[in-house]
């Protein structure tokens, strides 16, 4: 049986599933996602991943094509008619299909929402367990990396270079400072703290992010919220990324010197056991 995706509306198999050559999306990138995790068949932090597509759109000129509720009902159709038990729903929002102008279209034009799934084992997964080896490259991006644009090039070009180099992932860097992984956010653990990017407009605000930081909160942990330099991060004790899809995944080596001990760390370890276990018990 063929995927079911959600496009406009309607549920379709994925070979029949199609947006116009005139979306905005295709052809200015004017559009946001979001990718929800699924564990269990239930949806890890729906409500936090709702409130950022809200605020991408806003930042852009957009308001919510549907209600909350109705996104909810949407994601959950998904997982039950593809049953799917461990993965992802990725749901994109684009300004519609309009004439090709530099100008948004006309007020009234329909967004474009469309919404899949994709099944992967995000638990028990060899990244997890013996971690990723990552090289630094510039952050060539645009100045509002907070919204959740489906502009991905730059990301994707950075991701290529890593495979390419024979890594796993790359680090974005900006004067120094790393801004944040390809899809993910970064952290360093130094001298006890645990220290990842403060919010701006320079890194997502990951989701992730949020719950792995009040978890480390809850656990007495020390936190600091400051950029941190390559150097930093290549003396460090441990390093990290976190994102919905990757959850808590130790790195192990960054533009081919060992962090640490070479191995995947302590905080990297618990952090993960401990989100993953608040990830299940909060899903809806
Ligand atoms: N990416 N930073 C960037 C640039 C990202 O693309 C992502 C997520 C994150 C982490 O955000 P969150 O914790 O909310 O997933 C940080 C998703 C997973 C993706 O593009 O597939």
């Amino acid at each position: 049986m063929s995927r079911m995706v959600f496009v406009n509306g309607e549920y379709v198999p994925e070979e029949a599933a199609r947006v116009s050559v005139f979306d905005r999306g295709f052809l200015f990138a004017d559009g946001v996602y979001e990718v929800v995790s699924v564990l269990g068949g239930k949806l890890v932090d729906f409500a936090g991943h709702m409130a950022r597509l809200r605020r991408s759109l806003g930042a852009l000129d957009m308001e919510m094509p549907m209600a909350e509720a109705e996104f909810l009902a949407t994601h959950r159709d998904l997982v039950a008619r593809n049953a799917l038990d461990e993965g992802m729903v990725y749901t994109q929002v684009t300004r519609g299909a309009a004439d090709r102008d530099f100008l948004f279209p006309p007020e009234g034009t329909p967004l474009s929402v469309v919404s899949f799934t994709q099944a992967a084992a995000l638990v028990d997964k060899p990244a997890a367990r013996r971690g990723i080896r990552i090289i630094t490259q510039p952050d060539i991006r645009w100045g509002r990396r907070d919204i959740k644009t489906v502009q991905l090039l730059a990301a994707s070009m950075c991701k290529m270079a890593a495979k390419k180099a024979g890594k796993d992932d790359a680090w974005m860097v900006e004067d120094g400072f790393v801004t944040e992984g390809t899809s993910n956010n970064a952290y360093v653990v130094a001298g006890g703290s645990i220290i990842t990017r403060d919010l701006s407009h320079s890194i997502l605000h990951g989701i992730t992010r949020a719950a792995v930081l009040r978890l480390a909160r809850e656990a007495r942990m020390t936190l600091e919220e400051r950029a941190f330099t390559v150097e930093e991060a290549k003396a460090a004790d441990e390093a990290f990324v976190t994102s919905a899809s990757s959850f808590v995944t130790p790195v192990i080596e960054i533009d081919g010197l060992p962090v640490g001990s070479g191995a995947p760390g302590p905080v990297a370890a618990r952090l993960r056991e401990i989100y993953i276990a608040d990830a299940r018990a909060s899903a809806v």
